[in-house]
Formats: C-alpha cells, structure tokens, sequence
C-alpha cells in the first residue's frame, strides 16, 4: 500500500509518500518558524494562511520530483489532532478532498501516534511492546505500547511539556524560537557545576512531571546575576543553559529507569522534538546499558514534526482497513488512549 501523508498540526508543513512494501519513496518539509520568530512563538491564524499556501504544491512538487503518479496513491493520511485547529483542518480538508478525487480512503492520524511511531522508519526498528517517552514541544509523556493503538498512560507532565520549557527558557536567554536546539547548543560552552537545579518531583513516587518549577528557578538564578553584576555575559547564559539541560535530562532519565521497572518493559522508544537532543540521547543510552535494556529512536530530522511519521502510522491503519467517513474532522484536543487498536 502507497500513502500520501500530510503533517500540518503547528508550524510545520511536512508531506510524505510512504510504500508499505518499499518504504518511504521520498519527503518534503517546510518550517514557517522565521514566519513566527519575530513574535517569539507560533500565532495560530499565520499558521494556518501559510498551509493553505504551501500544503498542495509540496504535494504537487514531491510527486514530480519522485516520479509518483497520482493513480499510484491507495490511500492519504492527514493529522487529525492534537494541534492548533486552523492548521489542522488545512491538512484535513486537502487530505479528504484529495482522497475523494482520487477515490481512494483517508485516514486522520493522531499527532503523537505519528512521533511515537517514527523510529520504525529506522533500519532497527523497536519491536512491541515497550515504553515511549514522547516529548515534544506541547506533550511529555511516558507511555505502555504493547501495540499500534495500545497504549496505557503511565505519567505526563501536570504543566509545561519539556519542550516548551526549553522554548521558555530559551526566551529568557534571548535565543530564537524555537529555544530547544538553542539552548542545547549553547549548554556545550557551559561551565558544569557552577548552577544546580531542581530536578522536579523525581523524589515522589509515580512517573508525572513538572517543568513549572525549573523555569521558575532558571528566571531566579537570571535576576540574581543581573543584580549582582549589571548584566548577563555570554558565559553566564552558557552556564545556566547547562545547568538547565542538565536538570531537564535527568528528571526524564530518572523517570524512564523507573517506567522500565516498573513495567518489566526492556525497550525505549523515545520520539518527539525532544528526543532530537543529545544529551539526552546519551544520558539514556547509559542508563539503558544499565538496565540492560535499548534505547530506539528516530533520526533527528524524523523526530520533529514532519510527514513521514504520518504516512507511515496512517498506512498501518489503513491497511488494518481504518479509514474516515466523508466528513471533514479535527480534534484539537485528542487523548492517545482513545485511539482504537490494530490487531
Ligand atoms: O515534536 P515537535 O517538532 O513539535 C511538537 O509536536 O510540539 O517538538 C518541538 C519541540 C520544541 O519545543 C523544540 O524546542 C524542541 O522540540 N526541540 C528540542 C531540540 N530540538 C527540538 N529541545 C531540546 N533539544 C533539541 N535538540
Ligand atoms: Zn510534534
């Protein structure tokens, strides 16, 4: 089975053309966040004017460039949710109307199932069940997969998702949206040792987090160099950008060894914009080692939002003979435990 897939939930166009039998025939992204920057975040009616114009050349661009025909394509798969809901029904009424005039079915895919699902475009691909830390610019959350649709909550965050807490931070550092790989870069020239942060509720039982309280401690270590020196050097920021990698990266490598525990599960998937950073990359793959257990994930570029992890969640459903109805729908807001499975 050959699927299109749309990927339009937040700053990001991404289209793909998955083959269930050859794998991913190609991929195009586009990032709207130079669009965006200048605001210091996404604003949801610019988002949504910028798929309008990008979405269906892409298409049209990446089906030439690939050499696929249109009557090659079994089936589209669009994001239906979570996301910002002006974006989202970008993707879905161009992914329904496109299934309509190519008479073939649409399936809406859920956003995380997409991340969740990436690195089983790798060459090693993760076997069920395991544990997923997904974390993204809007989610943290540890996850039970035993298979495609079978997921049991295990903790999230109870406020800011890890990567909006590197965004804020970010913000306070003046760096650019988005603050994630910013701030990651910058950490590379800190100081170790010279701040220590709150690794936030790894002493209370249970797999929930809380990024609330960090930033807050990141904003009062920044107001406590301005006071005391007038200003913030370029090596304080490094300094504190560490300090704050360092808090983040632990509280999830500490949460993680306790969810591979707990379950009994010996593999780790993590997935997301998040999972793109390398300290925390590393940080896992030795706690791993320990446990004995692996680590899987994406290449970077599969790890922040894109198209391929859409085409290819919405191709296991399909050909589980999942598809939509006629009517065009987006869930802004769309539990991942209530997707159905695939058995
Ligand atoms: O998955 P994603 O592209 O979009 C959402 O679904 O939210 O994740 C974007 C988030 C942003 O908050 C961004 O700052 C963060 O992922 N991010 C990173 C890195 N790359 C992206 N955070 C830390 N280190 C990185 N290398
Ligand atoms: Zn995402």
């Amino acid at each position: 089975m050959r699927v299109l897939g749309i990927e339009t939930s937040c700053d990001e166009t991404g289209i793909a053309i998955y083959d269930s039998e050859q794998g991913l025939l190609g991929d195009a992204l586009y990032s709207q966040v130079e669009m965006h920057a200048r605001y210091g975040g996404v604003i949801p009616e610019l988002a949504s004017r910028d798929h309008i114009r990008k979405t269906l050349p892409m298409i049209r661009q990446l089906m030439s460039e690939k050499g696929i025909e249109a009557s090659s394509i079994n089936g589209i798969a669009y994001t239906a949710g979570p996301g910002l809901i002006g974006a989202l029904l970008v993707g879905a009424s161009l992914g329904r109307s496109l299934a309509m005039a190519w008479d073939v079915p649409a399936v809406g895919v859920h956003h995380m199932e997409g991340h969740l699902l990436a690195p089983m475009l790798e060459a090693d691909p993760p076997e069920f069940p395991f544990v997923a830390l997904l974390v993204s610019g809007g989610h943290t959350q540890l996850v039970a997969v035993k298979g495609i649709g079978e997921y049991r909550l295990l903790g999230e965050s109870l406020d800011d998702a890890a990567g909006e807490a590197f965004d804020k931070v970010g913000k306070m550092l003046s760096l650019a949206y988005p603050g994630g790989p910013r701030v990651a870069a910058l950490a590379l020239k800190g100081t170790a040792g010279r701040f220590e942060f709150p690794r936030p509720m790894v002493n209370r039982p249970g797999l929930d987090f809380s990024f609330s309280g960090l930033k807050t401690a990141v904003r009062n270590a920044l107001s406590e160099i301005v006071r005391a020196q007038g200003q913030l050097t370029e090596q304080d920021k490094a300094d504190v950008a560490l300090a704050f990698e360092e808090a983040v990266v632990q509280t999830l490598v500490i949460k993680c060894r306790r969810a591979l525990k707990e379950s009994g599960l010996k593999s780790l998937v993590i997935a997301g914009g998040v999972s793109a950073n390398q300290r925390l990359r590393a940080n896992l793959q030795s706690m791993v080692e320990a446990q004995r257990s692996r680590l899987f994930y994406a290449q970077p570029r599969f790890c922040t939002d894109n198209g391929a992890m859409i085409a290819y969640a919405g191709c296991q459903r399909l050909l589980a003979g999942q598809h939509e109805g006629l009517s065009i729908v987006a869930h802004p807001r769309w539990p991942l435990e209530s997707l159905p499975a695939i058995r």
